[in-house]
């Protein structure tokens, strides 16, 4: 099969597209011929070396850890699904080496779930590491209802537009911080813009003045500490982008209950997937640079 490799660490110059062997299929695990593919900071993170003291890397490493396509074959213990249906899945494993940036990868059953019928190949990748994210930050950790104003720090990218969605779903108040030319976007899904950068704190007071009760951080760089002015005594607080003392970090985990959640709330339409670019699987090295120099809300998708 064709894929996007990398090996040794670096930027997006040490992408190379080219030949490789097919994944091979073990009994518990199906072989996904993938339609799309969505690109995650992490991936860029993890191939600048970033992840090198704690994720064990075996080179070439493919990477990539979201993907929706067609099943081609299934391993002999696979019941559950059959050749020809159409699925997604975040394909992490604790080893950085088969990822999505290819046309096929054999996945372990239990990581993937039909994919949203009425959502396409890109907005069905665009899903599972976003959307796991920002249910276990949303009604996980922070169990958010119509109580609550909740700030979204980074609510046009691809965790925060689906937090703010899940947000609005269970009735809150939502404020999200996001590029100007991103408010208009966030405006369509019921959320109150404001831009980041100096004077945050103040731009914030003025809208809600009465102070947030819950706060999701999508940017890091000390953006929570430097806010809490903005909060009401006892506010609910997590990043899913940074970690320290005073912080409570969510991390993503594989959950297919709550994948197939996600999915029926795409069908039903109260969750949608927006996609800001689409670029050709050989092209994936201009892909992480607009991922990087991000302007466009949402999602950024390699199509094989
Ligand atoms: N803990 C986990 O399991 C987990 C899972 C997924 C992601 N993450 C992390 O969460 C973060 C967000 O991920 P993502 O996929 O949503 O990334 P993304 O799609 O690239 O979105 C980045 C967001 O940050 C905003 N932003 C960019 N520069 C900023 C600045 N200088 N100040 C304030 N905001 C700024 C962007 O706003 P504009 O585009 O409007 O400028 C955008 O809303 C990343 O750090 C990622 O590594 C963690």
């Amino acid at each position: 099969m064709k894929a996007i490799v990398y090996d040794r660490y670096g930027g997006p110059d040490v992408l190379d597209y080219r030949e490789v062997p097919d994944p091979k299929l073990s009994q518990n695990s199906v072989l996904i011929r993938i339609k799309a593919a969505a690109l995650n900071p992490a991936d860029v993170a993890l191939q600048a070396g970033l992840g090198d003291a704690h994720m064990p890397v075996w080179f070439p490493v493919i990477p990539g850890w979201d993907v929706a396509g067609v099943i081609e074959t299934v391993g002999p213990g696979v019941k559950e699904f059959s050749p020809g249906d159409e699925v997604m899945s975040y394909v992490r494993e604790e080893i950085l080496h088969h990822g999505g940036y290819a046309e096929l990868i054999a996945v372990p059953v239990y990581a993937v779930v039909r994919k949203p019928a009425r959502a396409s190949w890109e907005e069905s990748a665009g899903l599972p590491l976003a959307g796991l994210t920002a249910y276990r930050a949303i009604v996980q950790t922070l169990a958010v209802t119509s109580q609550d104003v909740v700030l979204i720090h980074g609510a046009s990218g691809g965790v925060g537009l689906l937090a703010a969605q899940l947000a609005r779903n269970a009735g809150a108040r939502v404020i999200g911080t996001a590029a100007a030319s991103n408010h208009d976007v966030l405006r369509t899904f019921g959320v109150e813009p404001v831009e980041y950068g100096e004077g945050l704190v103040g731009r914030v007071r003025q809208i809600v003045p009465e102070g947030i009760t819950a706060v999701l951080d999508c940017v890091g760089r000390g953006t929570l500490l430097a806010t809490t002015a903005v909060n009401r005594a006892n506010a609910r607080v997590c990043s899913v982008a940074d970690a320290g003392p005073g912080i409570v970090t969510v991390f993503a985990r594989q959950d297919p209950d709550i994948l197939r959640r996600l999915a029926q709330l795409m069908d039903e339409g109260t969750l949608r997937v927006i996609v800001a670019q689409v670029f050709p699987l050989h092209d994936a090295a201009n892909a992480q640079r607009a991922l990087s120099s991000r302007r466009r809300a949402g999602k950024i998708v390699l199509v094989p």
